[in-house]
């Protein structure tokens, strides 16, 4: 199989580069429209600053962890926990006045820097819950044990947020497939098994890491899955609802964003990123498939998607 992992250099990049927004030529009245849907090159602390207030449905936010860190030429150096609330507390701070009054909003965190996250994340918004994600794939440690999951903490501004569970609901195969009056019981038979339709719960175990053979695959070091920002913006905002990423990385939220039929503002301060982020929402526009995710449903971790099946 073809390795599709995207990689170029930023002088390859170029011509996509020429689409991105220069966070420098941000006017501080910048309109919606002048933003949506476009790649920001700059420095996220100096862009939000000039973003429209009251605009964004949905946040999501993919911080750099409390760990060494190299993204490219910038690199993240672990510091005390209470400099790494005062980081989140200065970010989050200038999010807040872009948010709508019914926006919700996610961030991701590992198991170190969560409680440093939970705690700035109170004081200016609503925590609605807590997900964890098992990662499946980790480094191993020498003498600890292998960290295996990340948490994705939820918050709305107020207790009036959209929520669209039939959206995100997980087709999972039925184990003890209960018959009433020899029907069965909320559950499908199809050519390969018996499956159910199931209410997500806070607990994600059916999402891999992007690997070399899949297609949104790129270099970024801490990429996020589709399938996971998907579940994200299908529950938590409707078709054409603007989702803001201030740390857009390889461009997961946006590209996952715009395959949903969403608007998308992000922000990423490595051209190198903006270039595969672009090149990868240019591929959206001709495949909206998000792996794992297929007729309405998200399958099971590592579900074959060639597999025949029948709907309801
Ligand atoms: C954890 S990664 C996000 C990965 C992203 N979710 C994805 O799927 O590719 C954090 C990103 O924030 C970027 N970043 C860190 N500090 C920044 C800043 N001050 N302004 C803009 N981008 C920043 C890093 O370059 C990195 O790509």
């Amino acid at each position: 199989m073809r390795n599709k992992t995207i990689d170029f250099s930023v002088e390859d990049g170029a011509i996509y580069l020429k689409s991105a927004l220069n966070e420098k030529d941000l006017k501080k009245d910048t309109s919606l429209e002048n933003v949506v849907d476009k790649f920001i090159l700059g420095d996220t602390y100096e862009a939000l600053k000039k973003l429209p207030k009251k605009s964004v449905d949905l946040l999501i936010c993919d911080p750099p962890y409390n760990l060494n860190k190299k993204f490219g030429k910038n690199a993240f150096l672990a510091i005390s926990s209470e400099e790494y609330i005062k980081y989140t507390r200065k970010w989050l701070s200038l999010c807040m006045p872009l948010l709508k009054d019914n926006a919700s909003i996610y961030i991701c965190c590992d198991w170190k820097c969560s409680n440093e996250i939970f705690s700035v994340l109170k004081e200016f918004a609503i925590i609605q819950n807590r997900i964890t994600w098992q990662r499946e794939k980790g480094r191993g440690a020498k003498a600890n044990w292998k960290n295996g999951m990340e948490d994705i903490w939820f918050a709305s501004t107020t207790e009036d947020y959209y929520f669209n569970l039939s959206a995100v609901k997980q087709r999972r195969r039925v184990l003890a497939p209960y018959k009433d009056n020899g029907k069965p019981k909320d559950w499908t038979q199809t050519p390969d098994g018996k499956y159910r339709d199931t209410c997500p719960s806070n607990f994600w175990d059916d999402i891999s890491v992007p690997y070399w053979s899949m297609s949104e695959n790129t270099a970024h070091p801490t990429q996020k899955p589709e399938k996971l920002i998907a579940k994200l913006i299908l529950a938590s905002s409707k078709e054409g609802d603007v989702v803001l990423d201030p740390f857009g990385g390889s461009g997961t939220t946006a590209v996952t964003a715009n395959k949903l039929n969403r608007r998308f503002i992000s922000i990423e301060q490595n051209p190198q990123y903006v270039a595969w982020s672009i090149k990868r929402l240019d591929t959206a526009k001709l495949d909206k498939t998000i792996q794992g995710y297929e007729d309405g449903v998200f399958w099971e971790r590592n579900t074959q998607l060639n597999l025949k099946r029948t709907k309801k």
